[in-house]
């Protein structure tokens, strides 16, 4: 297994944080702090829906990517409230969180749906940063594994390998997220790795190789450096420190320092 094959993606999820004057401003001050990151890794700031347009103009000509935080699966339709991938890929938005566990507790989503929303990004042409994670109780009780296992395999589910490539898999223990608990960097490594292993499982060794797999979780200045020096931990998907510009790039330069 080899991280050299992988770019490292550093990905910002702004959750239902900023208003458009708030993101201008937030990306603003990112854009010079990392352009220093151009083709040495791939950073994305992934903002609410009523943000994407202003992003997508203020990043024109940076290294910052643009995503989203959902995607609805149906190409169009009576779905009040909805966005489907052709509306965030038309305004310009290249990645989208799809299955995040605030969406899984609050929002009744479920793997089914995950994995729907997944096909639909993939075949809008958007990039899915799929989400994956335990609950305290099911760490406590020794399952982890056996969560994510059936995590991926049903997010993941009749998505080719040629597909797959183009995702991001996020390792996000519910525990660690917006806890300031984080998961210690040998716990992080562990189970990205045991997802890279069920990546091989399912599809094969070149595949599993190619997948970027992030840590998120209470991911900040302080701790980024050992996470990302781990072998299988290839980024990170970053809530509360990706709205401060200052502690976001830390973590960017964590990332192309390796
Ligand atoms: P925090 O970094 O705020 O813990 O959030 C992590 C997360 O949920 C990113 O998607």
């Amino acid at each position: 297994m080899n991280k050299n094959l992988r770019k490292a993606v550093i990905a910002g999820n702004w959750k239902m944080n900023k208003t458009r004057p708030e993101a201008k401003a937030l990306l603003e001050a990112i854009i010079p702090l990392v352009a220093n990151a151009k083709d040495k890794i791939e950073v994305i700031a992934c903002v609410p829906f009523t943000n994407l347009e202003t992003a997508v103009a203020v990043t024109a000509g940076s290294n910052i990517k643009v995503g989203a935080e959902n995607v609805h699966f149906e190409k169009s339709g009576a779905y009040t409230g909805e966005i489907s991938a052709d509306m965030l890929s038309e305004v310009g938005a290249e990645y989208v969180v799809v299955g995040h566990s605030e969406r899984r507790q609050y929002f009744g989503e479920t793997d089914e749906t995950v994995n729907k929303r997944t096909k639909a990004a993939l075949a809008g042409g958007l990039k899915p940063i799929v989400c994956v994670g335990e609950l305290l109780a099911e760490r406590e009780a020794n399952i982890t594994e056996e969560v994510i296992s059936r995590q991926i395999k049903l997010d993941l589910a009749d998505i080719s390998a040629e597909d797959v490539k183009k995702a991001i898999i996020a390792y996000e223990p519910v525990w660690a997220i917006g806890t300031g608990k984080t998961a210690t960097a040998d716990q992080a490594q562990e189970v990205c790795a045991f997802i890279r292993a069920t990546l091989a499982k399912l599809y094969d060794n070149a595949t599993a190789d190619a997948v970027t797999i992030q840590y998120g979780g209470s991911m900040n200045a302080k701790n980024c450096a050992e996470l990302l020096s781990k072998p299988d931990v290839d980024g990170g998907l970053i809530g509360g420190a990706s709205l401060k510009a200052e502690d976001f790039n830390v973590i960017v330069q964590a990332a192309v320092e390796g």
